[in-house]
């Protein structure tokens, strides 16, 4: 790719630090409704064989972990492909095998919510405030010391996240890490980890329900707010207990956030869609929560599912088998038109993809800004895994981006003709809708993957300063 283009890059990108001084003029920003406590462990080949030993891989297909031998099918398809997932734990007994077995490296912060809330914080943001299900001491102290990040404590009141201690059990997720480039045998077949990634095995009973702090609920109906960054709908699961059903606790939800925005007009609602295996809370998701957002966060694996339950299995299919930008285009396309969302965001390999109505409150370029922000946020993280301070949030704001982002872009604007402008730009319009692209900085060897879509999908909300139009 020319230098000459990778220099009108690293111009588009050069507004990042202007962008994140920008934050602290959003009010208040709530990031509901899942923190939990992420348990991580780097993954060797004589642990992972041990594992297998252990708990050879049974044969079941359901996306979820019954039984020892499920937890090592899902490890064994992530290592093999090189891809994340996410299955929910649903025995108490494996939970407590894995923890003896496989036990930590270290704990830090979990769930999207409580990954956005400590990096709102860290951005500057005045009032950040984080829903959770449970708050115990261990889960406090895993948000920053910071005046700016609050939630509700034991008798109801808005305290400072980092020193509430509620009387919770803590929500623990297992993120099994393993890197590129690990040659494994197991069951007799060897092969080679194609990529860095990891696989999450979840406990989370009160995630699992939605559970939803009446205390909390009242502090974001009285606190002005410009965003809500919503997540942690992957985590539901039908019950049949009164009030319980995957879909009654998603109206619960969608309840609170009306009063959130009936007091806050003008409030920007993202959702970030998540891995989320069980197809009726996916499907829910698009019926429910999806029309009634004014944003989408989406990754390649999570756009291919959403078409799965829309009624898009052709397209689905195509965008698994050739997981291009081209057709993941066409597939935000079609969530788009089916759900009604006014912006939908696209962070895949290499490239960030936005398509917004043309009227969206973001103008075009402040969007683009925001990505840009985003995008060194996330290379920063990857590189350094220390994304505390606003320091080290630009530690790879001189980097410059790769050229998978605008090899991918190239083929978008070959199958769409678009002018050659674009690939300078990042800005076009296809059939009336506004549609921005950011080729990232990619990073070798990253020190964490873990939150990487939920940091992208808020930062790039937020970078893009409060809404012009
Ligand atoms: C999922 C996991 C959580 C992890 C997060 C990162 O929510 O359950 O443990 O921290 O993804 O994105």
């Amino acid at each position: 790719m020319s230098t000459d283009l990778k220099n009108s890059w690293k111009d588009h990108y050069a507004c990042a630090p202007a962008q994140l001084e920008k934050v602290a003029n959003a009010s208040g920003i709530v990031s509901a409704f899942n923190a939990n406590i992420d348990a991580i462990v780097r993954l060797d080949a004589r642990r992972i064989e041990d594992l297998f030993k252990d708990a050879p891989p049974n044969e079941r297909t359901e996306s979820e972990i019954a039984e020892k031998g499920d937890l090592t099918r899902g490890l064994l398809t992530c290592l093999e492909k090189g891809i994340a997932e996410e299955w929910l734990i649903e025995s108490e007994d494996t939970y407590d095998w894995m923890q003896k077995t496989i036990g930590y490296d270290w704990l830090q912060m979990g769930g999207q919510g409580g990954i956005v809330a400590n990096l709102m914080a860290a951005c500057g943001a005045q009032n950040v405030l984080v829903h959770c299900a449970s708050l115990p001491e261990d889960q406090g102290k895993l948000f920053h010391d910071m005046p700016n990040l609050l939630s509700a404590d034991a008798d109801g009141k808005v305290a400072k996240a980092y020193s509430i201690a509620r009387d919770d059990i803590p929500m623990i997720h297992f993120i099994l890490e393993f890197p590129k480039g690990l040659s494994l045998t197991i069951a007799g077949k060897s092969f080679t980890t194609p990529r860095a990634n990891r696989f999450i095995a979840t406990y989370d009973p009160l995630n699992f329900g939605l559970v939803i702090d009446p205390a909390f609920d009242k502090a974001a109906t009285e606190t002005p707010l410009s965003y809500v960054i919503l997540s942690g709908y992957q985590l539901l699961q039908d019950s049949d207990a009164p009030g319980a059903s995957a879909s009654e606790r998603i109206d619960a939800s969608l309840d609170a956030i009306d009063r959130w925005r009936n007091k806050s007009p003008g409030l920007i609602v993202h959702l970030e869609a998540a891995s989320t295996q069980d197809e009726h809370v996916r499907r829910l998701l698009m019926e429910k929560v999806a029309p009634t957002v004014d944003s989408i966060g989406v990754n390649e694996r999570e756009t291919i599912d959403l078409l799965e339950v829309i009624g898009e299995e052709e397209l689905a299919a195509k965008c698994d088998k050739d997981t291009s930008a081209a057709n993941l285009y066409e597939g935000l396309c079609a969530i788009q038109e089916k759900t009604g969302v006014p912006r939908i965001q696209l962070h895949m390999f290499g490239l960030y993809l936005t398509r917004q109505k043309p009227n969206f409150m973001l103008a075009p370029e402040a969007n683009r800004n925001g990505m840009a922000m985003a995008a060194v946020i996330a290379a920063s993280k990857a590189q350094t895994g220390k994304v505390d301070t606003k320091e080290d949030l630009m530690v790879a704001k001189d980097l410059t981006v790769s050229d998978i982002g605008l090899k991918e872009m190239d083929a978008l604007a070959a199958a769409y003709d678009l002018s050659a402008d674009f690939k300078e730009s990042g800005l076009t319009q296809i059939d009336g809708m506004d549609v921005i692209a950011l080729p990232t900085i990619l990073v070798d060897n990253p020190v964490s993957l873990v939150g990487m879509g939920d940091t992208i999908s808020s930062s790039s909300l937020v970078g893009a300063g409060l809404p012009s139009r």
